[in-house]
């Protein structure tokens, strides 16, 4: 089924929410009893959900805004197990073992939602293709050669080094072939997986918000006046909200950017494509239709970089269109450009698991180094076997707890970033007063010791909150580009008026 565009509005929205409905589901009104309590209808909570109760388990979803309406949303749906950090570093991280389970567990997610697409019949336009890693300007062949040889160490012999590669690779750079990738449209896939949950006895409640997660042979979800009570709870939240501190000092969230352009008919080989530029290029296609037929928009993401420490987001889609316009056939000026967060580990794996400082019974799922929907489909598959008590070869590799030894030197250099923002307490506001604020526009002001975050709306009225992150206790900057509240010290990002968008803090702004 092709994609029409019902509804384009001036807000940032991506290709997949543009183009679907999403089915709408009530919220929590009562106390609530089952065996698995899932908070977060992502990838990840409803890939778990699904696999509980295909198993016999009853679930609960818990969702804070409607269906997939977090990073999921924000996505651009390559399938692969070509990882992001490269097997070169996942090898020198997790050895030759781990780096094997890596690929054998992307791989088994790909496979996994390639069989419930066919099982629940679910119309998501699922394909398999090939992918791309292609060498960045400042590269040459003999890197990719070393990453051959590791991803052939790691058990994926059919990666090849072509000497043609697909058209959109630049003439004269070489290239990585990693077949048998695949690509869908997401808010497809989990509309259908949410119907099939709840049409085996699970229950979706959405609008509604977990405050409070704790563990126990009897586990338990507060969600506003409501309690759920569990034999076992599933965060899936994108980055833990119930953990303060222990997995937040192992990963960072970091902002990445796509656009979306129609380009000539035929131009582009449908393949999925990565740079080894840092932060590096991805792109795929996907087909669109409008009055006169189906045409190709090709989806271009990058430009990352820490959450809360870049403030220009017409800059970044600026400089992904002149990429893509030197590349490609692009025909007409570019349809959609939004913006997501990634949130990256220091040792390029997922955290998937038991949840390290509340081991009873409350498990996790964050870490999607860029590769969530895999990641999140080995959730799925992780927690269900933790849940059931069953064995599975991956529990060491995603294990939340790990310290991985070798990952040290990034451990420290985030960490040392975070403890740096703490100190922008001592640094006076851009803007002393609040008539310097333009309408739709925010800032943060001092008022004697306290700092307070300050949006003036289109009409000129100004809402007032604390600029206090209610995580750990940094300050929130203004991002114009997204007109949001955004922590660098963990990436909690609020709305303009201070509602909590992204954890890990899991309350609004202060009034
Ligand atoms: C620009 C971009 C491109 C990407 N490209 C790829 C790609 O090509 N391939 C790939 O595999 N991955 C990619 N990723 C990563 C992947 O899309 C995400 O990691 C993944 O979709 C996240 O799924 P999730 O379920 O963990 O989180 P989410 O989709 O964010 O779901 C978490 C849900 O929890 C809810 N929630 C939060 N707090 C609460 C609370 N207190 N109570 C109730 N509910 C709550 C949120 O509302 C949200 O809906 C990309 C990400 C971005 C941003
Ligand atoms: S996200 Fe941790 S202090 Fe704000």
């Amino acid at each position: 089924m092709l994609d029409h565009l019902p509804n384009q509005s001036p807000e940032p929205r991506s290709v997949w929410t543009a183009s679907t409905q999403m089915p709408l589901y009530g919220s929590l009104r009562d106390d609530v009893r089952t065996d698995v309590c899932v908070i977060g209808a992502g990838m990840a909570g409803l890939t778990t959900a699904y696999l509980l109760t295909q198993a016999g388990r009853s679930g609960v979803i818990l969702e804070d805004g409607d269906l997939v309406s977090g990073e999921t949303s924000a996505t651009t749906a390559h399938l692969s197990n070509a990882i992001d950090a490269r097997y070169l570093e996942i090898e020198r991280l997790h050895g030759e073992r781990g780096s094997r389970l890596t690929a054998s567990s992307h791989t088994a997610a790909i496979n996994t939602i390639e069989d419930i697409v066919r099982k629940e019949k679910i119309e998501c336009d699922f394909e398999r293709l090939d992918g791309y890693l292609f060498a960045g300007p400042n590269d040459g062949a003999e890197t990719l050669r070393e990453e051959l040889a590791a991803v052939h160490r790691a058990g994926l012999t059919a990666v090849e080094m072509p000497r043609i590669c697909a058209s959109a690779v630049p003439r004269g750079r070489a290239c990585l072939r990693f077949p048998d990738q695949a690509q869908f449209h997401p808010l497809k896939y989990l509309a259908g997986l949410a119907r099939v949950i709840t049409r085996d006895g699970g229950r979706i409640y959405a609008r509604t918000h977990a405050d409070q997660v704790s563990g126990g042979a009897l586990a338990q979800v507060r969600a506003g006046e409501y309690l759920v009570s569990a034999d076992a709870i599933v965060v899936a939240t994108n980055t833990p909200i119930n953990d303060v501190f222990a997995v937040h000092t192992k990963q960072a969230a970091y902002t990445s950017y796509v656009i979306g352009m129609r380009v000539a008919k035929g131009s582009v080989e449908k393949a999925l494509y990565w740079d080894t530029e840092r932060p590096y290029h991805y792109v795929r296609l996907h087909q669109m239709v409008d009055s006169a037929g189906p045409y190709d928009l090709i989806i271009v993401g990058g430009e990352d970089h820490k959450t809360g420490q870049a403030h220009d987001t017409e800059e970044r889609h600026s400089r992904l269109r002149s990429w893509a316009q030197e590349r490609f056939e692009v025909v007409g000026s570019e349809q959609f450009a939004w913006s997501g967060q990634v949130m990256e580990t220091i040792d390029g794996l997922a955290f998937i698991g038991r949840n390290p400082s509340d081991k009873d019974n409350v498990f996790i799922a964050t870490g999607d180094c860029g590769m969530g929907l895999t990641h999140g489909t080995i959730a799925g598959l992780l927690l269900r076997d933790l849940i059931l008590g069953r064995e599975n070869a991956w529990t060491d590799l995603y294990d939340p707890s790990r310290k991985t030894l070798r990952a040290a030197g990034r451990f420290v250099k985030e960490n040392m970033n975070v403890a740096r923002h703490y100190a922008q307490w001592l640094a006076h506001s851009s803007v002393a007063t609040t008539e310097e604020i333009s309408p739709g526009s925010g800032a943060v002001l001092d008022r004697g010791l306290r700092k307070c975050a300050v949006y003036r709306d289109e009409s000129g009225e100004i809402h007032e909150r604390s600029a206090t992150c209610p995580h750990l206790g940094c300050l929130v900057d203004w991002n114009p580009g997204e007109k949001t509240w955004d922590c660098a010290c963990h990436g909690s990002r609020f709305d303009r008026f201070g509602k909590v968008l992204h954890g890990p803090a899991n309350r609004d702004l202060a009034e």
